[in-house]
C-alpha cells in the first residue's frame, strides 16, 4: 500500500475546489496551500463567513457547484460539507466529469451510496473518499508487518477509541445539541474511521455484535460502545469505543498525527498471530522466533520497528492530485467507503437489537 506522489517533484500544480469551507474544509485549504502538487482554485459555500476565507485565499467564492461549474472547470474538487450533500454533490462532480474527493462518510444512507458508487463506475470516473487514515505512514507500516508474515496467521485484533470530549463551549449544546441525538453519538462521528484501519490491518468484517450504553453522560445517543468483529479470514476481534472516557487509548491521542491531541506512548491496537503480536502505534512486534519457541512458558523477542511520521491529510491531498493526474488510483475507493458505511450502520443495528448483524 503506497500513498502515490508522495515524495516526487512536481512541475504543473492541479487546481482545486474545496466546496464547504468548514471545520475539516479549512483544513483542507491549508493542506492545498502547503502542498507540492495542487493549488487552491475556489470556495464553494454558502456560509457568509466564506467570504472572508475566500478574500485570505485570494480564490474566488461560489454559492454552489452548479455556479462553479459555469464559470471554472477546476481538475479536482473536494466535499468537505454536511453527510447529508455527499451524495447529491458527489452526482455534480461525476456530471461534470471532474475528479472529486469525497468527505467520511461518503453518503449520509447506505443506498444513495450504492447510487452514488453505480454513478462513478458507470463514468469511469474518479472518486476518493476521506478516509484519511488510510493515508498514514504509522497504518502503512502495521499492513506492511501483517502481510509479511511475521505475526504468523491472524487470529484476532484488540483496538480501542477512548478518549473524553470535553461538554464545554456548547458541544452538546445549542445549534450542537444534535450530538445528543441517534447519529450524532461516536459510532457514526468516530467509528467509521477505526473500521476503515480495522479492514486495511486485519481484513473485511462479515459480522458484528454490540453493546451500547448511555449510562454516563444520560443523552438519547450512546456514549460507550463494546463490540465484537468478525473477519472473513476467521480472525476475531474486540473494539471499546467510548467518548466519556478518561483513557489515552485511542488512535488520536497515541498517533501524534494530529498535534491538537494530547499524546501519549500507548497502543490503540494489538493485531495477534500465531507468531507474534504488534502493538499500533508504538509499531512494538513481539514474536516467537522458532516453532519450538511458541509457549507461554518463553520470552518474546520484542522490537519497535522504526517508523517516519507524517500528516495523512497532507498526503491525502498529494495522492488526490496523482489520482487526478493520472499517476494513481484512488487507494480509498467509493466501494471502499461503502464498505466503512455498511459496518458502522451494522453496529448500530446490533446495538438497537442485540443480534448479531452480518455485513456482507
Ligand atoms: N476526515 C475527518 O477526520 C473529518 C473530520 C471532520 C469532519 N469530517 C466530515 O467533513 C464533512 C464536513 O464536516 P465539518 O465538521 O467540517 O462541518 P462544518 O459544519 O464545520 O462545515 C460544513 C461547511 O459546509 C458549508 N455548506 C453547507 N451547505 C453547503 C452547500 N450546499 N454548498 C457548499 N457548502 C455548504 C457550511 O457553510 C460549512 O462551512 C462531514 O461530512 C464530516 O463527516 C471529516
Amino acid at each position: 500500500m503506497t500513498t502515490a506522489g508522495a515524495g516526487r517533484a512536481t512541475t504543473a500544480k492541479v487546481r482545486i475546489a474545496v466546496a464547504g469551507a468548514g471545520l475539516i474544509g479549512l483544513r483542507h485549504i491549508e493542506e492545498i496551500q502547503a502542498s507540492r502538487g495542487a493549488e487552491l482554485a475556489s470556495i464553494v459555500d454558502v456560509s457568509p463567513k466564506a467570504a472572508g476565507t475566500a478574500r485570505e485565499a485570494g480564490v474566488p467564492l461560489y454559492a454552489s457547484l452548479e455556479q462553479l461549474f459555469a464559470q471554472d472547470r477546476p481538475e479536482g474538487v473536494i466535499l468537505a460539507t454536511p453527510n447529508q450533500m455527499h451524495v447529491d454533490q458527489g452526482l455534480e462532480c461525476i456530471a461534470a466529469g471532474v475528479p472529486v474527493l469525497i468527505e467520511k462518510p461518503v453518503a449520509h444512507a447506505l443506498a444513495d451510496g450504492i447510487r452514488l458508487c453505480e454513478a462513478a463506475e458507470r463514468a469511469g470516473a474518479k472518486v476518493l473518499v476521506g478516509h484519511h487514515r488510510r493515508h498514514s505512514p504509522i497504518l502503512h507500516k502495521a499492513v506492511e508487518i501483517v502481510r509479511s508474515g511475521a505475526l504468523g496467521s491472524l487470529v484476532g485484533v484488540i483496538g480501542s477509541a477512548v478518549f473524553y470530549k470535553p461538554d464545554a463551549d456548547g458541544y452538546y449544546d445549542g445549534p450542537n445539541a444534535w450530538r445528543r441525538q441517534p447519529g450524532g453519538g461516536p459510532i457514526l462521528l468516530n467509528m467509521i474511521h477505526e473500521i476503515g484501519n480495522l479492514r486495511a490491518m486485519v481484513g473485511e468484517i462479515v459480522a458484528v455484535q454490540a453493546f451500547a450504553s448511555n449510562a454516563t453522560r444520560g443523552f438519547e445517543v450512546e456514549d460507550t460502545v463494546a463490540i465484537n468483529l468478525r473477519f472473513a479470514n476467521g480472525a476475531l476481534g474486540t473494539f471499546l469505543l467510548s467518548d466519556t472516557a478518561a483513557c489515552p487509548k485511542s488512535w488520536e491521542q497515541t498517533s501524534q498525527e494530529n498535534k491538537a491531541y494530547a499524546s501519549y506512548d500507548e497502543d490503540a491496537y494489538t493485531i495477534i498471530g500465531t507468531r507474534g503480536s504488534l502493538g499500533v502505534p508504538t509499531m512494538r512486534v513481539s514474536r516467537y522466533l522458532s516453532d519450538a519457541d511458541r509457549s507461554w512458558f518463553k520470552p518474546f523477542a520484542t522490537h519497535a520497528e522504526p517508523l517516519e511520521r507524517a500528516d495523512p491529510l497532507a498526503n491525502q491531498i498529494e495522492h488526490f492530485a496523482a489520482v487526478i493526474r493520472g499517476e494513481a488510483r484512488p487507494l480509498v475507493t467509493c466501494r471502499d467507503g461503502l464498505a466503512n458505511l455498511r459496518v458502522t450502520d451494522a453496529i448500530v443495528e446490533a446495538a438497537r437489537t442485540g443480534r448479531v448483524v452480518a455485513t456482507a
